[in-house]
């Protein structure tokens, strides 16, 4: 497994990077295949411009990579071969924006200001700029826990709840209870979330209702009957 991440503080230059020690190993792990790839990248917060080098770095040399930040100042903190866009990701208008001049993404890093409607609105707006098979990556979600910060212990507004909301629109298709739990469309787009301590990772992955196989001395049958027995046809 690569140690890019964990290597990164201690090669560090003048820029101030910010980021929670433990997200280093997990970024090694599910970033390795990403190590090199000319991709387009988006990260929202910049601060003192740390993380720009460490993303660079880390891919490809022709990839296309896209900074946010909602302070000015941030504007002068480019390097050769990144953007740097100054907004609110709160503005819907803006998000969709910046998603149409330098999108569909394949990483999106949001570690901008930790509110939660900042995070939900950020994700509302840009996950339709991911790209299939591409990561939308929400860091610091320990803030869904801080009501300075628009969170608490099971506040429905938080982006933790939202995250876990998501977690049952990715299984809408299985739903026995049109009224109650109808298909959501992201049950075709989500493959998978992951929840770290303070990160959430959502992979987008474009889908077709999902079938069964059996298979026997090499012979595979394909059978929609899990949920056309649910009464789901209308969604083949
Ligand atoms: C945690 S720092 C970013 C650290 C940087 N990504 C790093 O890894 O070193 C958060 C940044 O988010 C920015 N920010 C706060 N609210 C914002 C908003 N509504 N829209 C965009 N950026 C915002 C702040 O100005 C600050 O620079």
């Amino acid at each position: 497994m690569t140690r890019y991440f964990r290597d990164f503080p201690a090669r560090s230059g003048d820029r101030m990077l910010l980021k929670m020690e433990h997200y280093l190993e997990i970024y090694d792990e599910i970033l390795a295949g990403w190590q090199g790839r000319d991709v387009s990248f988006l990260e929202i917060g910049i601060y003192k411009g740390g993380s720009l080098p460490m993303w660079q770095g880390f891919l490809g040399p022709a990839s296309r990579l896209v900074f946010l930040d909602i302070d000015p100042a941030c504007r002068d903190l480019a390097l050769p071969g990144t953007l740097v866009e100054i907004g609110d990701q709160a503005d819907p208008a803006f998000l969709d924006r910046v998603g149409r001049d330098h999108g569909p993404f394949d990483l999106i890093v949001d570690d901008g200001g930790h509110k939660m409607h900042q995070q939900i609105t950020s994700f509302r707006h840009l996950w339709p700029r991911l790209r299939d098979r591409g990561l939308y990556i929400v860091e610091d979600v320990h803030t869904s826990y801080w009501p300075g910060f628009g969170g608490g212990f099971r506040e429905p507004a938080s982006f933790i709840e939202f995250a876990k909301d998501l977690i049952d629109r990715m299984h809408s298709w299985y739903t026995e209870d049109d009224a109650g739990f109808p298909l959501h469309p992201l049950a075709r787009e989500i493959g998978g979330i992951r929840f770290h301590d303070s990160l959430v990772v959502i992979e987008k992955r474009l889908k077709e209702p999902p079938v069964s196989i059996a298979a026997r001395n090499g012979q595979v049958t394909r059978s929609r009957r899990i949920l056309e027995v649910r009464g789901r046809r209308s969604i083949f």
